[in-house]
């Protein structure tokens, strides 16, 4: 028998907690008993939004304004972010995250009671409310013991969203851009028993998070495979912007370390100055606003520096900063620092190197986190809401989140009686399929399209290494194709299937662009 919900949320990080919540308790104040089903491939926690560190953006302090909110957003998108979004987050923002302090999430606050807001790269004001450098990690604390309140909600961990079933899987044909395709829930394997259920809704909402896990370096934990993006594409929804990148200019150099730990851009909004190998401070060559112009110009900055010098990395100096303030504000940093590399931050430079941070594109959504899809619902880092154009503007993606989770929350509760469970969806086939026997391929592959997303498709780009990215990556595809169709589903062959897709997307994106905007940089278009 199938698994039959209300409401199916495909990731249980800000985005897909956030509405369940608001689902939950709507539906308990109403009296009215449904069902609604969280699935994460991982345990619940294991999410980017845990690894979150700066904060969430918001209007909170008086002598800050909606207008510098909504100015610094679109100047940090390269003017390439749709307006009407962007005030919309910001003026939803402050009743959105004081939500969150309902919920219980802390946040840091000064001697005399207001929030301690902090400042990061392309803001104009202090606007971020933070928890030491563990926001995330609070705010994900948080959202998971409000969800244990509400019996409606059941949490599935280790399960794994392998597909979408819409028409096609009722042996339609369906275009990407046809009007009728619908959504019923989605094929679902039970990493423990490795049985693929049919987990069936009337609403279904992907919060997958980020695709981090395609590059070599990137800040992005192991779950970060762009797994909601490529389903959602296999489904013929359709994904936008998908060429800009976020590089993170800071993440802690350590050869051989994936993920990379985040030196959180907070550090440089406290005081923190960017030096090269030298030891000298080189953004006066780049911008005026030093070490917190956005970050794209930071990271090509730095990309530029290493090139220059040879050097595998550049440096923060925070030798001249109060060491007790800064631990403070810094703690987890600070430990990171001492136990795993004995920087002792009083007198030692700390090495960093930019690193893939955050998806600005994904999946195409309308104001309410509708894809082209019914009943399907996208929010998060794998949505693309229009907020980011070009380049995120710091500690915007957990804001968006949570103002799109409310709204995708308040459309679907408006649809709920025009939706209904199909009970004609075929059972998961996988006659004729094994169990690969070398899965050794599967590495092999991945480590191949982590070095062609490196290498050809990262902050500095090229006619030629797009050419070159594309045509080796097609011999990944085809040969991973055959594999996929040969073997019984698993985690890693479909992770890999997700990854190989998502690469597509990025790569195809990219080279459409004719020119350079905010995160995409190609030497070519330089006139
Ligand atoms: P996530 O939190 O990534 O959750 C994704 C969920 O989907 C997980 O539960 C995962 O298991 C599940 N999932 C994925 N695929 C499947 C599948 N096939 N089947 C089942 N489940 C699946 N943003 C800010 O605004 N401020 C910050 O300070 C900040 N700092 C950051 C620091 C780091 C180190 C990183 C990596 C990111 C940071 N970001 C920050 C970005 C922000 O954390 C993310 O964009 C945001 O948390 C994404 O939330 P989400 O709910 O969309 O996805
Ligand atoms: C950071 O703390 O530097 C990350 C902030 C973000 O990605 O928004």
């Amino acid at each position: 028998m199938p698994h039959q919900f209300d409401y199916l949320i495909i990731g249980s990080g800000i985005a897909g907690l956030s509405y369940a919540t608001k689902l939950a308790r709507h539906y308990d104040e109403k009296g009215q008993t449904i069902r609604i089903g969280v699935i994460t491939k991982v345990q619940a926690d294991e999410t980017n939004t845990k690894y979150a560190q700066g904060g969430i953006a918001g209007v909170w302090s008086p002598d800050d304004t909606f207008e510098k909110h909504i100015d610094d957003t679109m100047v940090a998108g390269d003017f390439l972010s749709d307006r009407h979004i962007v005030e919309i987050v910001v003026r939803e923002a402050p009743e959105r995250i004081q939500e969150l302090i309902d919920y219980g999430t802390r946040f840091d606050k000064e001697a005399d009671g207001d929030y301690d807001l902090a400042k990061e790269g392309g803001h104009s004001d202090k606007r971020i409310l933070h928890f030491k450098d563990v926001t995330g990690a609070e705010i994900e604390r948080a959202l998971l013991s409000e969800v244990a309140r509400h019996k409606t909600i059941e949490i599935f961990t280790h399960y794994f969203a392998v597909d979408l079933i819409t028409r096609h899987h009722l042996g339609e044909t369906v275009h990407r851009y046809d009007a009728n395709n619908e959504c019923f829930g989605a094929y679902v394997l039970d990493t423990n028993t490795g049985k693929v259920d049919r987990f069936l809704a009337r609403t279904t909402m992907v919060a997958t998070g980020g695709i981090g896990q395609v590059y070599t370096n990137t800040t992005n934990p192991v779950i970060a495979t762009g797994d909601g993006i490529a389903m959602t594409y296999r489904s013929k929804g359709i994904c936008k912007d998908m060429e800009f990148i976020q590089f993170h200019p800071t993440a802690l150099y350590e050869p051989g370390k994936k993920p990379n730990f985040l030196i959180s851009e907070a550090v440089r909004g406290f005081g923190g100055i960017l030096k090269n190998i030298k030891g000298e401070t080189f953004m006066e060559n780049y911008d005026p606003r030093l070490s917190l112009a956005p970050r794209d110009i930071v990271a090509r900055a730095i990309d530029s520096e290493m090139k220059k010098s040879g050097s595998q990395h550049v440096y923060i100096d925070v030798t001249h900063l109060d060491y007790d303030k800064f631990i403070e504000h810094f703690p987890n940093i600070t430990a990171y620092c001492k136990d795993k590399l004995g920087i002792d931050i009083r007198k030692d430079f700390i090495p960093v190197v930019p690193a893939q941070h955050y998806m600005c594109g994904g999946v195409r959504v309308d104001e309410f986190g509708r894809t082209n899809i019914h009943h399907l619902y996208a929010v998060g880092e794998c949505a693309c809401t229009g907020l980011h154009g070009a380049n995120r503007l710091a500690s915007n993606s957990l804001l968006e989140a949570i103002v799109f989770g409310h709204r995708a929350f308040e459309k679907s509760i408006e649809s709920f009686d025009q939706t209904s469970l199909r009970d004609d969806i075929p059972a998961w086939d996988d006659s004729g399929t094994t169990h690969p026997e070398e899965l050794v391929l599967v590495t092999e592959i991945k480590r191949e399209l982590e070095a062609i997303m490196s290498n050809y498709v990262g902050i500095v780009r090229s006619n030629r290494r797009l050419k070159r990215a594309m045509d080796r990556l097609e011999l990944l595809y085809i040969e991973h194709e055959e594999l996929y169709r040969q073997s019984k589903v698993s985690v890693p062959i479909t992770e890999l299937r997700n990854m190989i897709e998502v690469a597509y997307l990025v790569i195809k994106a990219a080279m459409s662009r004719r020119d350079n905007r905010g995160l995409h940089f190609n030497i070519d278009n330089v006139k």
